[in-house]
Order: structure tokens, then sequence, then C-alpha cells
């Protein structure tokens, strides 16, 4: 799968973003290496704190199915009912919640831009400096 065509799969999943507070609708495509598509979305809550953000709902979805090896995740997020046309980037919690299961070096975050084409980071340059997860593992 391209690039392009997983940010088409985060697109399917911000259809079904649940964030009657924000109104701002996030989907996520979390691909693993083998090529297996988990979509998530945002899921808000009245009180605030329970929300999930698309990208870990995509995880916890793959984890709890057993897959734990991942390659690349595309996110895309907009206010509700408009295009996802500014990128949007994942928050600090998520990606401390990559950086337990993705390779910091290898692992990709694909944001959309806004003019068809994608930002490519990878986790070690969205969270830089991080302790734990396979890092931790390895230093062990
Ligand atoms: N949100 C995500 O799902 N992922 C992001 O990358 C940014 C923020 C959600 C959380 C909340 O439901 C809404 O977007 C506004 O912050």
């Amino acid at each position: 799968m391209t690039n392009a065509e997983l940010i088409i799969e985060a697109k399917k999943a911000r259809e079904f973003a649940y964030a009657p507070y924000s109104h701002f609708w996030v989907g996520a495509a979390l691909e693993t290496k083998d090529g297996k598509i988990y979509r998530g979305c945002n899921v808000e809550n009245s009180a605030f704190g329970p929300t999930n953000c698309a990208e870990r709902t995509a995880f916890f979805k793959a984890i709890s199915e057993g897959d734990r090896e991942f390659a690349r995740i595309a996110i895309v997020g907009g206010m509700e009912g408009t295009e996802a046309d500014k990128p949007c980037a994942p928050c600090g919690v998520c990606r401390q919640v990559m950086n337990e299961f993705c390779d910091p070096d290898t692992f990709e975050i694909i944001l959309a831009d806004g003019h068809g084409g994608e930002l490519v980071f990878t986790l070690k340059e969205m969270l830089p400096s991080v302790v734990g997860g396979i890092q931790f593992q390895a230093e062990a």
C-alpha cells in the first residue's frame, strides 16, 4: 500500500469519529509489518478525560488482536464536516504509546499535507530523547 492509499484508509476511519465536544474529527490507519491495516477514530466523552485519540484506538485494536509489529501510521484530522486539509500531528500521549511498540528509527508517521501529498516523520523525529518501550529493553 502506498502512503497515499494509507491516508485514504485514515480518511475512511475519520468518518466514524465520535467528537461531539471538540468537533475535531480524526482518523488513523496503522499498518503492521506484514501489511495488515487497523483503522481508528477519536472517541470522546463528556468527562473529557476518557477521550481516546484515533491513533491509540488503532494501536489498541491491533495489540488486542495479537499484532505488535508495526511499520507506519497515517493520520488525518480536521473540523467536523470539512476535509482534513491541514497536517494533524499526534499528541504526546499517542507518541509515547507508539514508542512502546515501534522502532523509533524506522516507524513512520505520515500526515496528509493538505495538497494531496504527505509529510513523513520517523517516530524518533517526533519523540526524541525517550526512555521506555523497546529502547528501554534494548538498553537494559
Ligand atoms: N485527537 C486525535 O484523535 N488525534 C490527534 O492526533 C489529535 C487530537 C483528538 C482528541 C480529541 O478528540 C480531538 O482530537 C481534539 O483534540
